[in-house]
């Protein structure tokens, strides 16, 4: 390879091999990154195999902070969740949203529903009417020739729910075998493709004994589950009465700050621009969780987005109303959990995360992860209509400059003091500390 920054049989190298490579590759000062890789390893071997094992061409850990948010009141239970994120005032807003609506009746939350999907795709020259009128005989097929797949899931109570095709106005000959499944406390992404890609081996055979094969036999295009999961959807809530509110940071009343808060959801239900701040302020604390707990955190936001736009405007996933004296605030969302499976019980600290939360089921982790986007979210407009998202913000940043100037104690505690009524930047903290 005449590139010296290209390589051939990367995956194969060892791991020493890799880093060698790509540090002397690519690196600025090689020897001080080979070091500063090697004094993240994990000091049990065993413990370190399995991370590499998470995924490909590893070179080094990667850690994010690991904390929790305590004080958490969810059906009448009380929790402190863990959280893992980068962004450094999202566990302290959950954990004061938390702690605010545990003395008013805490979160209460419902499962609407808790149904997957998978898609089948293929195309034939056939009419959809025809696939219908057999839908009946074909789905009896595909169930048993997928039987052995799906008879533990059965056992747990899941398995596939039901089957449908449908057609694309777009897309002429081209079909959808839609398979609706219950995956119990796994997320369902591996046993949802299994059985679609059985289906998917068995669908010509399954024409020809269908009697659907006289306009040809199906051409499978893909199989593959959505992430899409409208049929599985929690709601989280809090409310209280509108007096109860207490008086906002900003010295709003009670009244005041109930209606500056219900103005704020209004504007992120009806701006996509502003719901789209929203939706990410739910889903630091949602995404917190999920990654916490071993989840796909990259389906939950995909699916979170798109239910927002389900009536084809993206709007905010929380809602408020003041009614009746009384300020409700909740948040619908899709999620599609696991808590077996996957990473759940294979990363030491997604264990550890389960183990905090009492070994939830799929279905209570559905709760426990919607109510912390809405606290997430309640935090952040209450902030955003009182003093304004900088002051909390600014404090956090003034504690990662004062890290990355590498003051002492005495010094960090000094400027803590100072700055805490000033406006905080790099070259402020560093003329302040030369100063
Ligand atoms: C920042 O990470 C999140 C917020 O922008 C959310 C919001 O605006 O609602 C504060």
């Amino acid at each position: 390879m005449d590139n010296p920054k290209q390589v051939r049989g990367f995956s194969k190298r060892s791991k020493a091999e890799k880093r060698q490579w790509v540090a002397q590759t690519f690196a600025q000062q090689p020897d001080a990154t080979l070091a500063r890789w090697s004094s993240f390893d994990h000091s049990d071997a065993d413990v370190q195999a399995r991370l590499d094992d998470f995924s490909e061409n590893t070179l080094a850990n990667y850690p994010l902070p690991f904390g929790v948010a305590p004080n958490f009141v969810i059906d009448g239970q009380t929790y402190a969740v863990p959280m893992v994120t980068e962004e450094s005032s999202v566990v302290a807003a959950a954990s004061a949203a938390a702690k605010y609506w545990s003395t008013r009746g805490g979160f209460r939350t419902t499962i609407v529903s808790t149904e997957k999907v998978g898609q089948l795709f293929f195309t034939w020259d056939g009419e959809l009417i025809q696939l219908q009128e057999r839908l009946a005989e074909l789905e009896e097929t595909l169930r048993s020739a997928a039987k052995e797949l799906t008879v533990n899931m059965e056992r747990r109570g899941g398995g596939v729910l039901r089957i449908e095709v449908l057609d694309f106005a777009e897309l002429p000959h081209t079909y959808e075998l839609r398979g609706h499944f219950e995956t119990c406390d796994s997320m369902g992404a591996n046993f949802i493709n299994t059985v679609l890609e059985r289906w998917g081996e068995v669908l010509p055979a399954a024409f020809a004994k269908t009697g659907l094969a006289e306009p040809g036999l199906p051409e499978i295009v893909m199989a593959i589950l959505s992430n899409y999961t409208p049929a599985c959807v929690v709601r989280a809530e809090v409310s209280c009465h509108i007096d109860e509110m207490g008086r906002g940071a900003g010295g709003h009343s009670s009244a005041e700050l109930s209606k500056r808060f219900h103005r704020a959801v209004e504007l992120a239900r009806v701006s996509p621009y502003r719901a789209t701040t929203h939706n990410k302020g739910i889903f630091n604390g949602i995404d917190a969780v999920v990654l916490a707990t071993g989840n796909d955190f990259r389906a939950v936001e995909a699916c979170g987005h798109a239910y927002a736009a389900r009536d084809g405007q993206y709007r905010s996933l929380s809602r408020c109303t003041l009614e009746d004296g009384e300020f409700r605030f909740w948040l619908e969302l899709p999620l599609a959990l696991g808590t077996v499976g996957g990473l759940t019980k294979a990363h030491p600290l997604a264990a550890s995360a389960l183990d905090l939360l009492g070994q939830p089921s799929a279905r209570q982790l559905m709760r426990i992860v919607a109510a912390t986007g809405l606290a997430q979210n309640f935090a952040a407009v209450r902030s955003l209509v009182t003093t304004g998202i900088q002051a909390g913000h600014m404090r956090m940043h003034l504690q990662n400059i004062l890290t990355q100037l590498e003051v002492d104690a005495e010094q960090r505690a000094a400027a803590t003091a100072f700055f805490a009524d000033k406006t905080v930047s790099v070259a402020g903290v560093r003329a302040w500390l030369e100063g």
